[in-house]
């Protein structure tokens, strides 16, 4: 069977094992402790994979199901949502931070039961932020989040006009709404001649959206989604690695994470891979 592994198709006897060693060697590496360096890692073994390939053998292959690691159980991980107009651009916004494992595109803060894209209700397009708070706390967050979009402009976000993309920190338990309110403040003093139109709400529900929109920026850069091994939509929506690349592919990323990717996929670009060079 010829399967996904589009960088190896100028290539002799592709094999299945290949590209599940592939696939799970990024697995692996995210359970490495330093997530700093998750992104040059993963590009390092991206090569060293290729070599390996090359001798047409391969780095062990974990079995799928009982080793697949995680970097982190979830009782550790806090959660965040933040509306802050549309939610591809949210989730690009802060998947790309380090400490954040993983990001999910939603609707949150209206009423209505299941919503959906073409009608969401009341609702707002929200992005949920899964994040380790040994790396990253609840107020950083809400630095990224007000210096992300104009919180001034009345239901909207640029040409996005309306009530779905309205500014909304959701807040669980009295502690993160005394930090939104105190944050807030400090923001509405940044400017002075007009007011903030950012909503500080307990959190109700928070209803994944439909996987078209999950990872969405990440979703336009084809050679992107190639890198990290065409993962199946299930994987993409759990994989840090996609959170991170889908800031990266929006460029979102904070300035110096962007160079260093950028550094890295154009070395291996250089290296003539994972380039198609005929089919
Ligand atoms: C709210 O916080 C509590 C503990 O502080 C936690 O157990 C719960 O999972 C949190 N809920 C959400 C939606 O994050």
């Amino acid at each position: 069977m010829h399967v996904q592994c589009p960088w190896l198709l100028d290539r002799p006897a592709i094999s299945l094992s290949y590209c599940h060693c592939f696939h799970y060697t990024i697995s692996e590496e995210m359970a490495s402790a330093d997530r700093n360096l998750l992104i040059l890692n993963f590009l390092t073994l991206a090569s060293l994979s290729l070599f390996c390939a090359d001798k047409a053998f391969c780095i062990r292959i974990p079995d799928r199901d009982s080793t697949t690691p995680r970097e982190l159980s979830d009782q550790s991980l806090k959660t965040a949502v933040f509306a802050l107009g549309s939610f591809w651009r949210s989730e690009a916004v802060f998947g790309c931070l380090n400490g954040v494992v993983r990001t999910t595109s939603g609707y949150a803060g209206g009423s209505k039961i299941n919503p959906e894209y073409r009608s969401l209700g009341d609702h707002a397009e929200s992005v949920m932020v899964e994040y380790d708070p040994k790396e990253i706390n609840f107020r950083q967050l809400l630095e990224v989040f007000w210096s992300s979009h104009d919180p001034r402009q009345v239901f909207g976000q640029g040409p996005d006009v309306g009530p779905q993309y309205r500014s909304i920190i959701f807040t669980n338990g009295t502690e993160e709404a005394r930090l939104a309110a105190m944050s807030k403040e400090r923001e509405q003093t940044k400017s002075r001649s007009s007011i903030l139109t950012t909503q500080i709400q307990q959190l109700e529900s928070f209803y994944p959206a439909e996987p078209e929109h999950q990872k969405f920026e990440l979703k336009r850069h084809p050679m992107l989604l190639q890198l990290i091994g065409n993962l199946p939509e299930d994987e993409l929506e759990v994989s840090n690695l996609a959170a991170k690349l889908n800031g990266y592919a929006a460029e979102l990323c904070p300035q110096r994470i962007q160079k260093q990717i950028d550094a890295k996929i154009n070395g291996i670009i250089r290296r003539g891979w994972p380039v198609l060079r005929e089919v």
